[in-house]
């Protein structure tokens, strides 16, 4: 099978563990990666998350304090944080709504499809709408790891942190927002990484596909 370019990128990127803290992904290239999480599909269009970017090195260490001390935190350049709406509200899906009328002029269709969704939405639990809104922003990090190596841009997925003490650093609660996942980008560091040299292990096809016809 002929490999597409997309393909061998996908096989090229790793969870890097280790980066070199000389190199700085440049402007240009961060501003793809971000524009890769803007373009992610979302449920409904709500996009119900927020993407933080950070540079600051006093904050990142911060962040790494309470996330296992991973060292891609402060040794990449730029850290992003995906952080999920706390709840779904009316003023937030009314601004969806809004927007989308806005851009697209008046459809009747489309408030009633909205109404709709509050009126499901807005009842549940807290934590169910969270967690959706949380599944919505890890479409988006597929997205944006997966733009990272198309540019060569080594990054490392993480969920290994306490979402609550990032949630302080980043003042979140009183944006109603909650952090969900943390993306270093940087470099990779060769001679310094242990998961480099190991072979990338997936399920083959055959465990993991059924197919129906
Ligand atoms: C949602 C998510 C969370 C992850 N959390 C961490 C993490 O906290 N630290 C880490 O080193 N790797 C983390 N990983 C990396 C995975 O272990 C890795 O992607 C997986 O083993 C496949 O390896 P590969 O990405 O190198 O191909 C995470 C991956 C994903 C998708």
């Amino acid at each position: 099978m002929s490999q597409s370019t997309l393909m061998e990128k996908l096989s090229w990127r790793y969870a890097t563990k280790k980066m070199d803290p000389e190199q700085v992904v440049p402007q240009d290239k961060v501003d793809q990666i971000v524009e890769a999480v803007r373009m992610a599909p979302t449920s409904s269009g709500t996009q119900p998350f927020e993407l933080f970017v950070i540079t600051n090195p006093g904050i990142r260490a911060e962040i790494r304090k309470v996330a296992w001390d991973q060292s891609p935190i402060t040794e990449g350049s730029h850290l992003l944080v995906f952080a999920a709406w706390d709840n779904y509200s009316a003023d937030r899906i009314d601004a969806v709504t809004a927007q989308m009328t806005d851009e697209r002029g008046e459809i009747p269709m489309l408030n009633q499809y909205y109404d709709n969704l509050k009126a499901k939405y807005l009842p549940r639990d807290e934590t169910v709408n969270h967690d959706h809104a949380a599944r919505q922003a890890y479409i988006a990090l597929g997205f944006a790891l997966a733009a990272a190596a198309e540019l060569g841009v080594d990054s490392t997925p993480m969920e290994g942190f306490d979402p609550a003490k990032v949630d302080e650093i980043l003042g979140l609660k009183d944006r109603g927002l909650r952090s969900v996942l943390l993306l270093p980008l940087g470099y990779r560091q060769a001679d310094g990484d242990w998961l480099l040299p190991m072979k990338k292990v997936r399920k083959a096809s055959e465990t993991m596909v059924t197919l129906i016809d």
